[in-house]
């Protein structure tokens, strides 16, 4: 049940939604990611018995997922054949219970997770063996009593995570996990707890980071004085505490960061009574108001902050020199207040303040417009600025004129219809430009003239439907441009001139219909990463008149041309994909497709990864040898593509293929040969497609269940057969191969029947057999004499019954034997030329055989003889048989049909063959003698007319 697992998703990286700052990966990165050998998942399988999923894997194995099934309980030992096992993973399942010893013989698991099960309690022996965990989750489960002993076993557990459970007692969650003696870091938010007490609780002296949010603590009254002494952070977010004098009674010096929002409490009472740091405590959520910034600031007076995080504190306005008071700031945090205006923000801050400050963020405010700050105060060191989510619709000219320095500005997520010409003017330092998610309509030219140095431009989500020439033509060093989800139409060779360091460029989701290699021109040096996926592109015939568009791209490794609005590519021209030398993944999915020639891939000898997923339409088979030239192919999805069979003309060169996605086709089988020939297949989807459980299917059968593929959902697959619902990899095979019965029965059967038949062929066809016998020695005589040069000691065998010796003797032979030369024949006749000692068959077959021609000479005592008739047989195979034509039929008597029909091998020759009457008139014999000498020299009987007129032709 359970798979090799890649160590991270196999999918191929593919963000929804570029973010350019972090898109920094190597080229091909993320395509296939590399296979850790001990790791195993069995994930969503339905599973409700671990030991039936678990029970094959190698004791190698290190990791096992088996999150997300149906597990109810683990009994003992149930992993115990797992002994190197490190990870576990077992969340989101139906565990009620663990039970005692359910993790035995894991002695080196480091990591356990429970998390999202239903865990009501854990009793003491349940981690027993567990000695080298460090990190144990069991958030999400309905524990509400911990058992002092059942954490025990864990001495090296470092962290633990119980939050979103229903604990409501302090002390038992204090004592169960009292001993653990290396324990750092315990998170028990969301519980019901509701107070810190009694005062004998105690937490081990490790414990450093302590998350107690979203429980209801009303305050931190009842412990002891010393409970927190060690601790370090110190979670009290979304409580009830009101009690600020509680506060008194902890120490709490040693924490470093105190949170205390969503709390309804004075935080300057809690600094007033307590020992803690004001510097330690994050002020967010406090409810501080526009006074309370001043106020605060008196407290924390002295050396430099590094961070004031002001979140969530209602500020509605700050006055100039709001910040006056505090000490300078490196970072000031602003986000989640209702300032509807921060002004020229230099303003804010005293003289000494404005060396100090690098960051501002003023995020999820109600900003409407930044004014024009031109010769104010300056913020020198102010790197960044994050205005996002605000609802900002001007950008004034010279808005940041105040910081001269700026490198990232995060503008995105607002309103911003209006970024006048020279809003950006003067930012020379800018890298990092965020316009994303505004109205923007229209970019010009000089609104990005000062940024020479900037490398990344986000304007995606925009209402930009036209490019000037030219627009960009100072960014020389822009490595990243998003113009994705604009209304673009069209695009010229000026578009993007001057991006002489363009890597990447996002094109998607805008409404182009058209592209050529001319758009790209000025990027084709260095463009890497190419995005037109959503557009409107369609193509309607095969060829294109222009040059394909990607022909000089020669660095590009990443292609998205997926999902054409609003019918698809259609057609794909021959060669559209030519100059793509380097590439390494092109995304064709969701088009429609109709035609695909099967040239279009030749160049790209680099990609590894090509998906035409969901582009059935029509197309039905790809054509044979459009993959030949992917021989490093790696991962190929074919998902809904219509295939109805792989063969091995379109699947044959794949033998890098790792993972090959082809659910939703009509496939019924995987052929055989194209299975062995992907030979580093590791992963294969072949859900939804109808496969059948036939015969034909045995081998595939085999083959799921013990190939090193792993087939996704193999126990789901079902047969695509009405009848009864069987599985693919477990019908019934048995069919398939014959049993030994069979065997048996029909060896011995025919050896039965001969011997019924035998006596019954000797009754009747005594003769006839015998007849086939001396035709097969002939046969195999023959085949032997055949390679022997063919020369004839006779020109005629006469076959002739002693009955007519006279006529043989007195007309015949001296007819045919007399004068020399031409005219003169040499006839074999069996009581002259028959050799002495040697058996009469193998006479007849001899002379037969040495003799060019055979006369036999019909009366009916020669019908009627024996020997005659073997003779004529013997001869007529040669004629039948071999298609030399040996026989001459010389009839001496006018024998009636009626009479000829007993003789059906006579019948058969005469059919075949024409024949010489005697004729009684002596006149005639002279033409009889004629006709015979010229059928014995020729290779063939002429036609010739007998007696037995045409009706005797005879069927
Ligand atoms: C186990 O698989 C799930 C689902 O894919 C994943 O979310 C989780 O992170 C995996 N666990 C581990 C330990 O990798
Ligand atoms: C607090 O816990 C409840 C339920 O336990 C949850 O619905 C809520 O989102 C949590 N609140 C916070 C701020 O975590
Ligand atoms: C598998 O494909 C090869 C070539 O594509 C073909 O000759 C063979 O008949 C196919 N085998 C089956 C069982 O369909
Ligand atoms: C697997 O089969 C179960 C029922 O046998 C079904 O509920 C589930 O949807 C199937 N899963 C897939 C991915 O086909």
């Amino acid at each position: 049940h359970c798979n090799p697992a890649p160590s991270s998703q196999s999918n191929p990286v593919q963000p929804s939604h570029p973010a350019p700052s972090t898109t920094q990966s190597r080229p091909g990165a993320g395509v296939l990611a590399a296979r850790d050998a001990g790791s195993f998942r069995c994930i969503q399988r339905f599973l409700r018995d671990i030991g039936s999923a678990v029970g094959d894997l190698p004791p190698a194995a290190t990791a096992l997922n088996v999150s997300h099934n149906a597990i109810r309980r683990l009994p003992p030992r149930a992993l115990a054949h797992l002994p190197r096992l490190r990870r576990l993973d077992l969340a989101f399942n139906q565990l009620q219970a663990v039970e005692r010893g359910a993790f035995a013989g894991l002695g080196a698991l480091a990591a356990l997770d429970l998390s999202h099960n239903r865990l009501a309690g854990l009793a003491a022996g349940a981690f027993q063996g567990l000695g080298n965990l460090s990190s144990l989750l069991l958030h999400h489960n309905l524990l509400r009593a911990l058992d002092a002993g059942a954490f025990l076993p864990l001495l090296g557990l470092r962290s633990l995570v119980l939050r979103d459970n229903r604990l409501r007692s302090f002390r038992e969650l204090a004592g169960s996990v009292r001993g653990l003696r290396r324990l750092r870091d315990l998170d028990a938010c969301g519980n019901g707890l509701t107070w810190l007490g009694p005062a004998g609780a105690r937490l081990p002296p490790s414990l450093l980071v302590l998350r107690l949010c979203n429980n209801s603590l009303a305050g931190v009254g009842g412990a002891s004085p010393d409970l927190l002494r060690h601790v370090r952070v110190l979670d009290l977010s979304y409580n009830n505490i009101s009690d600020a004098a509680s506060f008194a009674q902890l120490r709490l010096r040693n924490v470093s960061r105190l949170r205390l929002l969503g709390n309804p409490l004075d935080v300057f009472r809690v600094l007033n009574v307590s020992d803690v740091r004001p510097r330690s405590v994050d002020y967010s959520g406090l409810a501080l108001g526009t006074e309370g910034v001043s106020r605060l600031c008196r407290r924390l007076r002295g050396a430099g902050l590094r961070q004031l995080q002001l979140h969530r504190n209602g500020i509605r306005a700050l006055a100039e020199g709001a910040f006056a008071l505090c000490p300078p700031v490196g970072s000031l945090d602003l986000s989640w207040n209702e300032l509807r205006s921060v002004g020229c923000v230099a303003e804010l801050l005293s003289r000494g303040q404005r060396q100090g400050l690098r960051s501002l963020a003023v995020e999820h405010n109600l900003l409407k417009r930044l004014p024009t700050c031109e010769a104010g105060a300056l913020l020198p060191r102010l790197y960044n600025i994050s205005f996002r989510f605000n609802r900002i619709l001007v950008v004034s000219r010279r808005a940041f004129g105040y910081a001269p320095g700026l490198r990232v500005l995060h503008l995105n997520i607002n309103g911003i219809a209006d970024l006048q010409k020279d809003a950006l003017q003067g930012l020379r330092n800018l890298t990092e430009l965020r316009l994303d998610n505004n109205l923007l309509t229209d970019l010009y030219q000089a609104g990005f003239a000062d940024l020479g140095r900037l490398q990344t431009l986000n304007l995606r989500n925009n209402h930009v439907s036209v490019l000037f020439p030219d627009v960009f033509g100072n960014l020389s060093q822009l490595q990243t441009l998003d113009l994705g989800g604009n209304n673009i139409r069209h695009l010229t060779g000026a578009s993007f001139r001057g991006l002489r360091s363009l890597r990447k460029l996002y094109l998607d989701g805008n409404r182009l219909q058209e592209i050529s290699s001319d758009i790209f021109h000025p990027v084709q040096a260095t463009l890497e990463v190419l995005d037109l996926r959503g557009n409107r592109l369609q193509y309607i015939t095969k060829q294109q008149s222009q040059q394909p568009p990607f022909m000089y791209l020669h660095r590009l490794y990443d292609l998205k041309l997926q999902a054409q609005q609003p019918y698809g590519l259609k057609i794909i021209p021959h060669r559209f994909f030519q100059g793509l030398t380097a590439l390494r993944s092109l995304f064709l999915s969701q088009n429609k497709l109709l035609f695909i020639p099967s040239d279009v891939f030749d160049d790209l000898a680099q990609l590894r990864y090509l998906t035409l997923a969901d582009s059935s339409n029509g197309m039905q088979d790809l054509p044979p040898g459009i993959f030949k030239n992917l021989t490093r192919l790696e991962s190929l999805d074919l998902e809904n593509v219509g295939l109805h069979s792989l063969t091995l003309e379109v699947f044959g060169n794949l033998s890098r293929l790792q993972s090959l996605r082809l659910a939703k086709n009509e496939l019924q089988t995987v052929n055989q040969s194209v299975a062995q020939r992907l030979g580093a297949l590791r992963y294969l989807d072949l859900r939804k497609c109808p496969l059948s459980c036939t015969c034909e299917n045995t081998w595939f059968q085999t083959w799921l269940n013990n190939s090193r593929v792993q087939v996704v959902y193999l126990y789901n697959y079902t047969c695509d057969s009405r009848q009864q619902p069987a599985y693919v990899y477990s019908f019934d095979t048995h069919v398939c191969f014959l049993d030994v019965g069979l065997y048996l029965f029909s060896g011995t059967a025919p050896a039965l029947l001969l011997l019924m038949v035998l006596p019954l062929l000797y009754h009747r066809a005594y003769w006839r057999l015998k007849y086939h016998f001396y035709i097969l020695r002939c046969w195999v005589n023959e085949r032997w004499r055949r390679r022997e040069e063919e020369r004839y000691r006779y020109d005629s065998f006469i076959s002739y019954n002693s009955a007519d010796e006279g006529w043989v003797l007195r007309e015949l032979v001296p007819n045919l034997e007399r004068g020399s030369g031409r005219g003169s024949f040499r006839l074999c006749l069996h009581h002259r030329d028959f050799r002495p000692g040697r058996s009469i068959i193998d006479n007849i077959v001899d002379s037969i055989y040495n003799s060019r021609k055979t006369i036999c000479v019909i009366s009916r005592s020669y019908l009627q003889s024996e020997w005659c008739s073997l003779e004529i047989q013997l001869a007529s195979y040669r004629l039948f048989d071999e298609l030399k034509d040996v026989l001459v039929l010389v009839f001496l008597e006018a024998i009636p049909n009626a009479e000829l029909s007993a003789y059906h091998r006579m019948r058969k020759v005469m059919l075949k063959k024409t024949y010489l009457s005697w004729p009684p008139e002596p006149e005639a014999q002279r033409l009889f003698w004629t006709k015979l000498k010229k059928a014995l020299k020729s290779n063939y009987v002429e036609e010739e007319e007998g007696d037995f007129g045409e009706e005797d032709k005879l069927l």
